[in-house]
């Protein structure tokens, strides 16, 4: 299930240049959700092509894969406003969307506070949840969940990217299995 090229659902339509679709394998059982699509993403119509996707392509080739490998997505498909986050509306509005990317899946990966938000409902400190393996429930069904860092907030910090790097070794061992 993807958008209407003119969907209309949230005010994010009106500064929309495109509508940004996941990428990657939607076959692959593992899927990484970010938060929303940046200025580069919003004019070239892929996830994570800005310098958070610099980051995290990075980190994905260090553990040995790549995008080709999983399925990448944001909570919302369309530019928030000044990259501002998502409000609670904007994603539960594009949550019908997120839901047929994730029907299905193995193992999803939480990129940051907003993905968390949106798909725990959690609003504490990163620091409490990541790296601990738990579930959401997508149309009934249980699907694991690993809570990490948003890759822009790993920039200027040791610990963040540290366990940025150990989510990603734990996606590679997944791909294994
Ligand atoms: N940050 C995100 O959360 N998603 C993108 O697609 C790009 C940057």
């Amino acid at each position: 299930m993807i958008p209407d090229p003119n969907c209309h659902l949230c005010g994010l339509c009106a500064g929309r240049t495109n509508i940004v679709l996941p990428d990657g394998d939607p076959s692959s059982g593992i899927i990484l959700v970010g938060e929303a699509p940046g200025e580069n993403e919003d004019l070239e119509g892929r996830p994570f092509v800005g310098r958070s996707g610099k980051i995290l392509d990075g980190m994905m080739s260090q553990a040995g894969f790549g995008r080709r490998d999983v399925l990448i997505t944001n909570t919302v498909k369309c530019r928030p406003p000044s990259n501002r986050d998502p409000t609670a509306e904007e994603m539960a509005a594009c949550r019908p969307f997120l839901d047929s990317e994730l029907e299905g899946a193995s193992l999803v990966v939480g990129l940051g506070k907003s993905a968390c938000r949106d798909l725990l409902g959690y609003e504490g400190p990163m620091a409490a949840i990541a790296n601990r393996m738990t579930e959401i429930s997508i149309n009934g069904r249980k699907i694991r969940f690993l809570p990490t860092y948003h890759p822009a907030a790993t920039i200027y910090n040791k610990a963040t990217r540290a366990e940025l790097v150990k989510t990603m070794e734990t996606v590679a061992r997944e791909l294994k299995k």
